[in-house]
């Protein structure tokens, strides 16, 4: 089995809420599920530049925020996630499964880590968007109105205990939208929920221009929602249902 094989079995049994392609998502491709490019060609976790330059989201995002965010936090992420899989395939390959649980339970925190922040950077824009159409439309079917999701998962965002994110997420189950709060980087998912839009409220992504005003910061994110992202992935998840 070679390093793509072994990831592709792996990983997305290991902890993600992606699905994979297949036989009961016919119509749908895993580019129009998951659009979010996360490994090389020979399966190594890879850190894709932002989408903009690091000035692009001020004020409500500034400049250093973003560079050590990116650059250490989500590039450590990538890199830990790499060490996860080797330690793996080497325990596996060695027969010697006494620490398996500790990197396979790491692997799952990076890999979440990984793709909620590939996912974080593509959710924002430099200009102040709402959900129309069909997004709009799903928000209200799930929640009543795009104001009552917007007081839903802020709630939800700032009320995390201690790190995580607020996920708005397509659930191919009951084709509806969940908010779901996600500790740390992957814990308390839905399993089979495609995340959507991601709200990072760990203290790196604020905590030098916000200090300890994490509710400031989610208030201030809806500024720079990118909601046609948001849309364009609804519009992919729905194929799968
Ligand atoms: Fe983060």
């Amino acid at each position: 089995m070679n390093r793509k094989q072994f990831l592709k079995g792996t990983v997305i049994a290991g902890g993600a809420s992606l699905l994979q392609t297949g036989n009961v998502f016919a119509s749908a491709t895993m580019a129009d599920v998951v659009p979010d490019k996360l490994v090389d060609s020979r399966g190594q976790f890879i850190l894709n530049p932002l989408p903009y330059s690091k000035t692009f989201l001020e004020p409500y995002m500034d400049t250093e925020t973003l560079h050590l965010h990116h650059d250490f936090h989500h590039g450590g992420a990538v890199k830990g996630a790499n060490k996860d899989m080797l330690m793996i395939e080497k325990a596996i390959a060695d027969n010697n499964l006494e620490t398996v649980d500790f990197w396979t339970k790491k692997l799952s925190y990076h890999f979440g880590s990984h793709l909620l922040h590939t996912i974080f950077w593509t959710n924002l824009s430099n200009k102040k968007t709402e959900p129309g159409g069909q997004l709009l439309k799903q928000i209200e079917t799930s929640f009543g109105s795009y104001e009552r999701l917007k007081g839903y998962i802020a709630a939800t965002a700032k009320n995390i205990d201690g790190n995580g994110w607020g996920v708005l997420a397509y659930q191919p189950y009951t084709k509806g939208l969940s908010v779901i709060q996600c500790e740390n980087h992957e814990k308390l998912q839905q399993w089979g929920a495609v995340p959507l839009l991601v709200i990072d409220v760990w203290e790196h992504a604020y905590y030098l221009k916000y200090k300890n005003k994490r509710q400031d910061f989610v208030d201030t994110l809806f500024n720079i929602i990118n909601w046609d992202n948001v849309a364009d992935r609804l519009n992919g998840a729905v194929k799968i249902s």
